[in-house]
């Protein structure tokens, strides 16, 4: 089936010259968020915030009820919330990662452990800088790239168990990410989520979902999960809610906004522990940091990122990147998750060793070819020093491109496998690189980098 959308405003593009695409990059010091919008042919760096909106939603943004207390977007993001995710509280947030600061800066103390199938960035980084510490779990599959499983996101339910059975006392609450981001955008199973549901709450923890892709999950088990096919992903999202406890989650994703979040829960203690940190932080309980306008887009966004024929859409499009790239010997993260495609970097350009960020350089070589702009999620976002001073590195060294959601075309799609291919064709000539500047959990935003010459 083709897309189920007809494109009725478009935004113009300009592909710059391979000079100018030099002398970008390297005024950029090689690191790509640093390039302007303007300079960027194809920007594959993020489906977050990134997302065309619907007639409807731009419709919403004209009904923004700018009062400041209880305004009637909220009431309409409060029936959308309680219909699809269903928790007893929530509150509206500006975006994924205030839900996460203010919930980890009221349950995580210092010393605490918080583990997840793979934790975001700043999730993470939300509980460093509370003084905790983000373990992750994932299942053994999770780590290796090429292998066929349809729910690579999932947690080892084994790993928690022993993990509570030693830890408990330190953990505040169990997490589980879907999709997995920081994995390949790989899905959880429904039975997953039930079984870490049960571990969680034998040991009497609250657990949680950062439901940033929660339609895109729920997709995924309506086709690969048995017993599902037949139910729609609003009901499958449904069931996958009422086995949590609450949820942080980015609108910016599978709501299609431009901006916003919610944290959401069923407990009355935690949420009023909370709700005092939204005031400081975000602002009142209704609005938390977002404008009338933005509730109402997110309100509309959460119940229209659940249409079937939408997400069919979606996900078929990121397969045709992937089946593209696979095609053309780009080794990729198989099989393809929702929101983009992984390529595999330290394979493609196996000269570069890790410390020298072959995702990074993957990434820099695509906005030479190209002008296109992906993301590293590799060493420079993961690796990590022990107490020792020894640095360890992950075991993926990504490179990944981030499709928003209805912005793309497929020839779009096209245009970034043949650069690709390009970029193999030559691949013992590209060189890694080195930091130059930048240092932390989130060094990958601001850090400054050179080519590493030999
Ligand atoms: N959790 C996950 C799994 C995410 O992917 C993100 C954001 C967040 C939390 C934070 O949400 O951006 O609204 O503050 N991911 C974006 C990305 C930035 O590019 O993957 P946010």
């Amino acid at each position: 089936m083709a897309e189920p959308y007809r494109i009725k405003m478009v935004e113009p593009v300009r592909l710059l010259s391979r000079p100018e695409r030099e002398q970008r990059i390297k005024e950029a010091h090689y690191n790509i968020f640093n390039v302007r919008s303007q300079d960027i042919f194809v920007d594959l760096l993020t489906d977050s915030g990134t997302g065309a909106m619907s007639q409807e939603q731009w419709a919403g943004i004209m009904l923004g009820d700018e009062a400041y207390a209880n305004c009637r977007n909220f009431q309409n993001l409060e029936n959308a919330v309680h219909k699809v995710f269903g928790f007893r509280h929530f509150m509206p947030c500006h975006q994924g990662r205030a839900a996460e600061n203010v919930l980890f800066s009221a349950i995580v103390k210092p010393g605490m452990l918080v583990p997840n199938n793979m934790h975001f960035d700043t999730t993470r980084a939300n509980i460093m800088a509370n003084g905790g510490k983000a373990v992750n779990l994932p299942c053994a599959e999770a780590l290796k790239p090429f292998e066929d499983k349809p729910f690579k996101g999932n947690m080892d339910a084994k790993k928690l168990e022993s993990f509570l059975s030693e830890n408990a006392d330190s953990v505040p609450l169990v997490m589980v990410t879907v999709t997995n981001n920081s994995g390949g955008g790989q899905p959880v199973s429904m039975e997953n989520i039930r079984r870490i549901s049960e571990i969680a709450h034998g040991y009497k923890k609250p657990f949680f979902i950062d439901a940033c892709r929660y339609a895109e999950n729920s997709y995924f088990i309506k086709t690969r999960e048995k017993g599902y096919s037949d139910k729609t992903p609003m009901e499958i999202a449904g069931e996958m809610f009422s086995y949590a406890d609450g949820c942080t989650f980015s609108g910016k994703k599978d709501a299609i906004t431009n901006i916003g979040g919610i944290l959401a829960m069923n407990d009355s203690a935690w949420f009023e522990k909370c709700r005092a940190r939204l005031v400081l932080m975000e602002g009142f309980p209704t609005y938390g940091g977002l404008a009338g306008r933005d509730l109402e887009a997110m309100a509309r966004g959460i119940l229209e990122g659940l249409d079937g024929d939408y997400l069919q859409g979606r996900t078929a499009q990121t397969r045709y990147l992937a089946e593209g790239l696979k095609k053309a010997g780009i080794p990729v993260v198989w099989p393809p998750g929702g929101h983009a495609v992984y390529v595999e970097a330290k394979t493609l350009l196996s000269q570069i060793p890790q410390s020298e960020f072959p995702g990074q350089a993957l990434a820099v070589e695509l906005y030479r070819e190209a002008g296109i702009r992906a993301c590293e999620i590799g060493s420079i976002m993961f690796a990590e020093k022990d107490d020792k001073g020894k640095m360890h590195y992950p075991e993926l060294e990504l490179t990944r491109l981030a499709i928003p959601r209805r912005v793309y075309t497929n020839s779009h799609m096209d245009y970034v496998i043949e650069a690709h291919r390009k970029i193999k064709e030559r691949k013992d000539s590209v060189k890694g690189y080195r930091i130059v500047k930048g240092d932390g959990p989130l060094r990958h935003f601001t850090a400054w980098f050179e080519p590493v010459e030999n």
